[in-house]
């Protein structure tokens, strides 16, 4: 049986099948079309996700689409007839979800009646629930979604057993965790979709001065939930909707916060004003502030649900900051939060929801690797290679066995050599975990601003990441739990902080990646080989691109080798240097 999963017509643009209960593929339609958080129809994530399967389109049997317009209708209506804009927005989005079948139909050039498959309409958050629960390795958990706004409710909680979930309660629109973090993210300059994760980099440089304001940005009720002080924002009343520029399907968020909030915080930073004091005092309090709601929700759903467990999804279950103070902060033992625990993650979890809550089959399924995208072969990379300006211009290249290729990667990195590392099946959700990843050496204090400059252009404030072979995680880290996704961070040892500075954010913490030899062998071996030469189990991890989205093919994982200023590339078996006179 044969699930196909679909987030269309919203930020990250995904696909995923699901086949007799196991996931076949799952990817972002960003990683084909090269816009990154690409709305719109992802139908060549389709077409990828069926031809990995080895189907056709007509031999899918259900189609899920994370979007129910039913849910919460009356809240819907409600806000629809205090802002007639808004509800004309979300009439043109509907009549584009009403209208999915057609869109397939037109992208696979098929007659709409061919399409066999039954079409299911799950609720945003409860499929943001499935994604999570459904793939963890946990019999029972409890399970949290929060994040901006998906059919009219900003955080959901639930009880997973088994194949079931059960929904004990929601926080509707306004009231959102994931805006209250978006509204102050633009308050301080960033105005991009996505750029909450540069304001989560910037708190640590400041210090919760604000956290009495910031609780009243954010209430407590005194139950399970939260409310926002309305009065900072502005999104209840002009419409929360996210757009897309139908150019290129870049997605676009209106401004959400109002005059008061500037008011009581000062004046807006306007885009590319210097970062001041009061700024990061501002990211540090939002941060804090977050935190402190996290923790009351997760203790609140620990006490009512008495699990060991907790699974998280929804953008603010991106907020790895947080995430890995849930074992000091909740009485939680365990935490999964899936590698796309955004709404790309919602094809994911449609799928399962349909496959366990709909058609009550049993789980045979853990997500224990993030290699979901397409992988290309040793014939593909020759040919590309080949077509490239690379051979013929003196570049070296190699292919090598591939314990010799580990060790003679492991050199180039040890010696001070930024390489892009190319493996297998590129990662599901937005971190390089190892197979579309540039490595570098993490001894280095110096190559966090090497790497900005030669090729990330990155904000200074934000850190990389460390990778480290699973089994020394307690030498360096203060908790050794696993963090295969990237989605917690710890402090790094003290004693440790000087090893490995270039990974290790200014408040001495790291967002690490555990890397274990039983899921990525080939990133195991480089590492291993780089802790033989070096005595240090880590290197520095960022993902392989160029203010774009990761590279998916090895056609733009050469382009961006040969735009930037990386030293090595390894793609497969096969390892190219540039030639002294161009690094
Ligand atoms: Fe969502």
């Amino acid at each position: 049986m044969h699930i196909l999963g679909i987030n269309a017509y919203h930020g990250n643009a995904s696909a995923a099948i699901v086949s007799d209960g196991r996931l076949i593929a799952a990817v972002e339609e960003e990683r084909f079309n090269r816009v990154k958080y690409a709305a719109g129809f992802p139908a060549q994530a389709i077409r990828y996700c069926l031809g990995e399967a080895g189907i056709k389109l007509e031999e899918v049997n259900h189609i899920a689409i994370p979007r129910n317009p039913w849910a919460r209708i009356g809240t819907k209506l409600f806000y629809a007839l205090r802002m007639p804009h808004f509800a004309r927005e979300r009439i043109k989005v509907l009549a584009k979800f009403t209208g999915i079948p057609e869109a397939l139909a037109r992208a696979f050039d098929l007659d709409p009646q061919r399409i066999r498959a039954r079409f299911h309409r799950v609720e945003h958050h409860q499929a943001h629930l499935a994604s999570t629960f459904f793939v963890s390795p946990f019999e029972q958990a409890a399970a949290l979604s929060a994040d901006g706004l998906g059919d009219f409710a900003s955080t959901m909680w639930a009880t997973g057993e088994g194949h079931r979930l059960r929904v004990h309660g929601a926080v509707a629109f306004p009231h959102s965790l994931g805006m209250y973090y978006t509204a102050l993210t633009q308050y301080l300059g960033f105005w991009k979709f996505g750029d909450e994760y540069k304001v989560m980099g910037l708190a640590a440089y400041g210090e919760p001065a604000y956290l009495e304001e910031f609780r009243r940005i954010v209430r407590n009720t005194g139950r399970l939930g939260f409310r926002l002080g309305l009065e900072y924002f502005s999104h209840h009343h002009d419409g929360p909707d996210m757009t897309w520029r139908e150019s290129d399907k870049t997605p676009e968020l209106a401004r959400m916060f109002s005059p008061y909030l500037e008011q009581r915080l000062g004046p807006t930073r306007r885009a590319g004003e210097p970062v001041e004091q009061r700024h990061r005092d501002a990211a540090a309090t939002m941060q804090a502030r977050l935190e402190e709601v996290l923790f009351d929700l997760l203790g609140e759903l620990h006490r009512r649900t008495g699990q060991k467990a907790v699974c998280l999804a929804g953008g603010v279950a991106f907020n790895c900051v947080a995430n890995g103070k849930i074992f000091e902060r909740t009485p939680f033992e365990h935490v999964y939060v899936q590698p796309a625990a955004g709404d790309a993650g919602l094809a994911v979890g449609a799928a399962y929801y349909v496959y366990h809550q709909i058609l009550n089959q049993p789980r045979v399924f853990v997500m224990e690797h993030a290699y979901w995208g397409p992988g290309f072969s040793g014939e593909h990379i020759r040919q590309a290679l080949e077509r490239s300006r690379v051979v013929g211009s003196g570049y070296e290249i190699a292919e090598l066995p591939e314990e010799e290729l580990a060790r003679v990667a492991a050199r180039h990195i040890a010696d001070g050599k930024i390489l892009g590392w190319f493996q297998g099946r590129a990662e599901w959700g937005p971190r390089a975990l190892g197979n579309r990843s540039i490595v570098a050496d993490p001894r280095r204090p110096e190559m966090k601003d090497i790497l900005n400059r030669r090729i990330k252009h990155r904000e200074t404030f934000r850190p990389f990441a460390p990778s480290i072979l699973e089994e020394a995680t307690g030498q360096y880290f203060e908790r050794s739990y696993p963090s295969p996704f990237m989605t917690l961070t710890y402090p790094v040892r003290i004693e440790k902080r000087q090893e490995i500075p270039a990974p290790t954010h200014v408040d001495g913490t790291g967002r690490l990646q555990t890397v274990s030899r039983a899921v990525n062998p080939r990133y195991w071996r480089l590492i291993r080989e780089f802790a033989n030469l070096t005595g240090v189990p880590v290197v520095l991890n960022t993902s392989f691109n160029d203010n774009e989205p990761i590279v998916c093919r090895p056609e733009e994982a050469i382009d961006c080798f040969l735009r930037t200023k990386m030293d090595v590339l390894v793609l497969g078996n096969t390892i190219v240097r540039k030639p002294a006179s161009a690094e």
